[in-house]
């Protein structure tokens, strides 16, 4: 079984297939798929203004979990039986995927597929944003945009972890879960976000984390302390835009453009700002590790906001649409 995007539109665009994976190839693995991620980018991708996704119709899908079946010529590893997880970016809402067994990263026999399988592609995003853009240290305040979504949470909880007193954006419905992760929530509904922030950190923040770009990114620079960090790592607010998908992108080239300048005359104030962007490697193995460590021990809870079948796919994705969750949303195969 598979799910097919169709084309451009709502959740309604999902039909269930019959296609399954091929046979593995050389340096493959062929992988029983036993949890995959619903995200953001999905809802992206069904109004056609995912970065480079390809034409429709397509399979979705951005991470999985699940037991090898089978392995291509030349794999040394992992092996039939073992359970890993992989990034895929498109193609993991299937039953079965074929994987290179070079992205395949081992998962903890003790952590539930599913639960491993929410912090794929998401605790890795915000664990290396939190240690390796931010370098986040103990005493420090950051702000998290949307910090009761699939990453949101997790940056809450990795930033706290590291010691920093952590200020982050939600609905008013969601404030009781994020003081329950160890942030201060602010109202982004229907507050004054930039006023928010000053009057909790008066001196500005260390860091922003900010997945709205658009003209957020402006108020994200300017609540920076004197060497602070802004890291743009989505495109949200930009989701209705009309026009091609490109659009907001080169705006907040501009923009950066524009910091970076400022940054080579001396004007910055010791500011900078970075992308962010999630991808299969050496570092993205090494730090899926690290998290899982995190998980198994307790230190990392990812709110699961629902767990559904495969097949009830769109469902899943119309929750995202409508914001009504809180955490990941997980498909069980
Ligand atoms: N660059 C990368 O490698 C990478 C990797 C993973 C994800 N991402 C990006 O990260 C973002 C989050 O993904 P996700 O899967 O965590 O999505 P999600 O679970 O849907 O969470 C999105 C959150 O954004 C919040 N939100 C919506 N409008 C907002 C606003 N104006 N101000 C502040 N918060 C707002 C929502 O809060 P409420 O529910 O309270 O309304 C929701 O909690 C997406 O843009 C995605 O593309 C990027």
């Amino acid at each position: 079984m598979e799910i097919v995007l169709t084309g451009e539109g709502g959740p309604e665009m999902l039909r269930v297939g019959t296609g399954d994976a091929p046979r593995p190839g050389k340096g493959q693995v062929r992988v029983r798929v036993e949890a995959s991620g619903v995200s953001f980018a999905e809802v992206q991708m069904l109004r056609r203004r995912y970065p480079m996704q390809p034409s429709f119709p397509f399979v979705p899908g951005y991470d999985l979990v699940g037991t090898v079946t089978e392995v291509g010529p030349g794999v040394s590893g992992p092996r039939v039986g073992e359970r890993v997880a992989a990034l895929t970016r498109t193609g993991a809402w299937r039953t079965h995927v074929v994987v290179p067994a070079a992205t395949a990263v081992p998962v903890p026999a003790s952590l539930d597929p599913g639960v491993a399988a929410a912090v794929v592609m998401n605790g890795v995003t915000a664990w290396q944003m939190v240690h390796q853009v931010a370098k986040v240290r103990a005493g420090q305040t950051v702000l998290v945009h949307g910090a009761t979504g699939g990453v949101g949470t997790l940056l809450v909880q990795i930033a706290v972890r590291a010691g920093a007193r952590v200020l982050g954006t939600a609905s008013p419905a969601k404030h009781d879960l994020l003081r329950s992760l160890g942030a201060e929530p602010i109202d982004y509904r229907t507050g004054d976000v930039p006023a928010a922030v000053r009057a909790l950190s008066p001196g500005g923040v260390a860091a922003v984390f900010d997945h709205l770009g658009g003209r957020s990114l402006d108020d994200s620079y300017a609540l920076l302390a004197d060497g602070g960090v802004l890291i743009s790592y989505g495109s949200a607010a930009t989701l209705r835009d009309e026009g091609h998908w490109l659009t907001p992108y080169l705006g907040t080239i501009r923009r950066y453009a524009g910091w970076q300048l400022a940054r080579l005359v001396g004007r910055s104030r010791g500011r900078r700002a970075a992308f962010y962007y999630v991808k299969p490697g050496p570092r993205f193995t090494e730090a899926l590790t690290e998290v899982f460590t995190l998980v198994e021990s307790g230190t990392l809870n990812p709110p699961i906001a629902q767990r559904l079948p495969l097949e009830n796919a769109a469902e899943a994705l119309r929750l995202l649409v409508e914001g009504k969750t809180t955490g990941k949303i997980v498909l069980e195969a």
